[in-house]
């Protein structure tokens, strides 16, 4: 079979795959936001996952004529598609529900050019069952075709991880599946041809579903564990660091550290195994703990460092408290979901003022999300308190001390600085 990639959501994920398939196959990448479109047949991605070289030189003037990657927001360019390969995201509602409106969305898209033969592949984060239960009922309604016998549906969930050149793409070992033991055969086809690091064939699409949702879960578990260990023996008056670093040296201890958990993966995808698990009449004991520990380190983080400040002599009303970071994770410009901003609301409480240096956040991008104003630029000031919330490279190697006030506290959300219980360096 002559194979026709569409990509439907070309964010962090979509538009990484869309790139690497895209140099083996002609590739249409579909994305409701006419912005992005227009940045992507310009050669930039916002997202900075993918290089503008490295995008302009697979970048085609014609959808699917020759092998390349065309973008657009125009039904009629995936329309001679054989392959549909979705990735749009998967949020939570203010009640932490799954929201699954952009998959349903994004379904009814391709439900209107689905034809016989077609396979559909879904890669976006769900729990067991969406795209059988959920996804392909809408399928079938707006194509009128029938499942298992007209057109056929895949999961292939994505590993990737914001930010991370070496973990790219094609070099995480990627989990397939089908909706029949053929078309599993097709799905793991497709994908070993350009994922280097090869494939592993689940049996079914709910145990791929299953294997996704709870790799994240597991991380947001562990990190809560570490998280429990840090307030414990900050009561104590230990170094949490030192204690991981001694503790690591065992062979089987997990390196996993202390922090805030957030982003659209981690923090978000054990609500998805947690609501079903509710709706099947399990109540989920660990996966919630976790979650209500994780969610509750922004407002820790806050109130240890307004405890460090009185500790030391400083008024609090008023104080300069300069902020290192607020994207929700080292060296990546994404700021949705970051926990970062948990500690800011929970500092405004205690009237303090607050600066927010970012190299790596869009500065429109967070006023825009959060109504917080933020520079890229380090301020030439002096302040009571200076807190690291995000590793970015940049800040490994900052002069802090020149921000800082004789009498002043440095926090590092991170545990990167070499400072003691007292906030020194
Ligand atoms: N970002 C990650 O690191 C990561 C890693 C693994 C898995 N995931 C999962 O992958 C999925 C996508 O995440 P992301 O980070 O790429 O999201 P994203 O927000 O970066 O990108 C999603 C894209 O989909 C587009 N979109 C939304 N609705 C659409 C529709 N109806 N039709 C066409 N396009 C539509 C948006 O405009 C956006 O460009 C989520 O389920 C997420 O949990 C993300």
């Amino acid at each position: 079979m002559n194979i026709k990639i569409a990509i439907i959501g070309l964010g962090y994920v979509g538009l990484p795959l869309a790139r690497l398939f895209a140099t083996k196959y002609p590739v249409v990448g579909f994305d409701i936001n006419q912005k992005r479109i227009e940045e992507l047949n310009a050669g930039i991605d916002k997202t900075l996952e993918v290089n503008d070289e490295d995008l302009k030189a697979v970048l085609v003037a014609k959808p699917l004529e020759s092998i390349g990657l065309f973008c657009s927001n125009n039904l009629e360019d995936i329309q001679n598609c054989n392959y549909y390969i979705i990735t749009v995201p998967t949020p939570v509602d203010k009640n932490n529900r799954p929201d699954l409106t952009p998959l349903y969305k994004s379904s009814e898209t391709v439900g209107k050019v689905l034809k016989k033969g077609d396979i559909v592949i879904y890669e976006s984060t769900v729990y067991p069952g969406v795209t059988e239960d959920e996804c392909v009922p809408v399928l079938e309604k707006i194509s009128g075709l029938k499942f298992n016998e007209d057109f056929f549906a895949g999961y292939s969930p994505e590993r990737i991880n914001p930010g991370d050149k070496e973990h790219t793409v094609e070099k995480i070992l990627k989990v397939t599946a089908g909706s029949t033991p053929e078309i599993g055969e097709k799905v793991d086809a497709l994908y070993k041809s350009v994922i280097i690091a090869g494939t592993h064939l689940a049996p079914t699409i709910k145990v791929a579903e299953a294997a996704k949702v709870i790799e994240n879960s597991q991380r947001d578990i562990n990190i809560a564990f570490v998280n429990e260990l840090a307030k414990i023996f900050n009561i104590m008056g230990i170094n949490t660091h030192d204690v991981l670093a001694a503790a690591g040296t065992k062979w089987n201890f997990l390196p996993f550290k202390p922090g805030l958990v957030g982003g659209h993966c981690i923090g978000v995808d054990p609500y998805y195994l947690a609501q079903k698990a509710q709706e099947m009449g399990y109540h989920p004991e660990i996966i919630l703990a976790g979650r209500r520990l994780n969610d509750s380190m922004g407002e820790y983080v806050a109130s240890q460092i307004i405890k460090l400040m009185i500790r030391k002599g400083i008024t609090i009303n008023n104080a300069d408290i300069l902020l290192l970071g607020i994207t929700f994770k080292e060296n990546c410009p994404d700021v949705r979901n970051t926990k970062i901003v948990d500690v800011i609301n929970a500092l405004k409480e205690y009237h303090v003022n607050i600066t927010i240096f970012d190299p790596w956040a869009n500065p429109a991008d967070v006023l825009h999300e959060y109504n917080i104003v933020t520079t890229t630029k380090l301020p030439d000031a002096k302040y009571d308190s200076v807190v690291l919330g995000v590793s970015h490279k940049e800040f490994l190697d900052l002069d802090i001390e020149k921000v800082r006030k004789e009498n002043s506290v440095l926090y590092d959300v991170k545990g990167v600085l070499k400072i003691n219980v007292d906030g020194n360096l």
